[in-house]
């Protein structure tokens, strides 16, 4: 008798895992950092608490948290061949694959496997921050800025980046960015950096997975894509006919949809929030770009949420990464950074229990098949 197989293409529905990092209710639309609203954490909190928080599923006390800071801070320095690598390919190769290479040789020779191995997961989000913002600094003709002991992390990625010219609300802004992308249950990326950690790769290699992963345009690249959607558009007033020509050519809308939510993303309102608070402010390309996406997602309305599609998160990020300076090249690569910390918190988490990750494919082709020497296959 032949066993009925299924195939679940795209693996939706299923469960891969137990964890505790993060809880994504789809029926009320909120997300959830070890059990603390993410609204909440946005507002109280800082992107050194969450990566705590991540990873040891508490909130530190005084003295432990000084010391995190303390470790984070010491490992967002740069070696001198993290430098000299990023001078030789900052404007050969883009972000992303430079923060592939540079995150790689920094797991050179380790081991994977150990769920207490806190310093590496916390030098890999130091160094993820501080790569980037190198990159960026010395793409634009600068020198590396090291990181300063009394800056936050976020307040430091700007500094390293712009050598001090940024104000007191990009700090903010960035912070409450680094804290919004932190996690995201078992979404693509972080699916990846657990297929390589359960082969006991080590936790750098397996980021290093983890980022090719996010770098697609259905996943992290979206923010890109969404961006150089806006500027495509051009014009608000476009919007209508733009959505009816794109959806009748059965294209995507960038920012728009998502596996688990078919409600709007909890995400992407809390972004909407902190937009509001800016909209006096913003002018120029940025103030263009929102008003092309204020006018996506009201259209979206009509179009797009009578079949369960709604903003992403994606659809508003450029434009906060933007007002903060952030060329369009690295949103990606931002989203990157702030990720890294839930990558290294669910590596660390598997680890714990690690067991390798080996699907099954059915074969689908024709078998046995005869060989048949080249010289007796014919000429064409
Ligand atoms: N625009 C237009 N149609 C869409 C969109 C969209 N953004 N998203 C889904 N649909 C439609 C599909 O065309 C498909 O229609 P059909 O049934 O008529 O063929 C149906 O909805 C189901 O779409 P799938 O792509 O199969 O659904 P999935 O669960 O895989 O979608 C995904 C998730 C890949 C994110 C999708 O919504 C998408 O491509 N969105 C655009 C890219 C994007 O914004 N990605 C960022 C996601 S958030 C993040 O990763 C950080």
């Amino acid at each position: 008798m032949t066993e009925h197989k299924t195939v679940l293409k795209g693996l939706e529905g299923v469960y891969v895992t137990e964890s505790g990092v993060s809880l994504i209710d789809t029926e009320n639309g909120a997300l959830y950092y070890a059990g603390y609203d993410l609204r909440e954490l946005v507002e109280h909190s800082s992107f050194e608490e969450v990566m705590f928080l991540l990873i040891h599923k508490r909130l530190p006390l005084r003295q432990e948290f000084s010391e995190f800071r303390e470790l984070i801070r010491r490992s967002m320095e740069l070696e001198p061949i993290h430098i000299e690598a990023i001078h030789r390919y900052a404007r050969i190769v883009d972000v992303l694959t430079l923060l592939v290479i540079l995150i790689s040789l920094k797991g050179t020779g380790r081991q994977g496997g150990d769920p207490r191995d806190v310093n590496s997961a916390v030098d890999i989000v130091a160094k993820m921050g501080s790569f980037l913002s190198t990159i960026v600094r010395i793409k634009e003709g600068g020198d590396y800025v090291p990181p300063r002991s009394d800056f936050s992390y976020a307040e430091n990625l700007l500094n390293m980046m712009n050598g001090g010219n940024y104000e007191d609300e990009h700090v903010e802004i960035l912070d409450d960015l680094l804290i919004i992308h932190a996690d995201h249950g078992i979404s693509a990326s972080t699916f990846a950096a657990l297929v390589a950690a359960s082969t006991l790769s080590d936790m750098y290699s397996s980021v290093a997975a983890a980022i090719l992963a996010l770098k697609g345009p259905l996943h992290g690249g979206a923010s890109e894509a969404s961006y150089e959607q806006a500027l495509n558009i051009g014009d608000p007033a476009k919007v209508p006919a733009w959505l009816e020509a794109t959806l009748s050519q059965k294209k995507k809308v960038m920012g728009f949809g998502h596996r688990v939510y078919k409600i709007y993303d909890p995400r992407a309102v809390v972004l909407k929030e902190i937009i509001a608070k800016y909209l006096d402010r913003m002018d120029g390309k940025v103030r263009l770009v929102y008003e092309i996406t204020k006018a996506l997602e009201d259209y979206g309305q009509k179009y797009l949420a009578p079949r369960g599609i709604f903003p992403n998160l994606d659809l508003w990020t450029p434009i906060l990464y933007r007002m903060i300076g952030l060329p369009s090249d690295t949103f990606t690569a931002l989203f990157a950074v702030s990720r890294s910390a839930g990558w290294t918190a669910h590596i660390l988490e598997y680890w714990r229990d690690n067991r390798l990750i080996r699907p099954l494919h059915l074969y689908v082709g024709e078998y046995p098949r005869k060989y048949i020497p080249m010289e007796l296959r014919g000429d064409s």
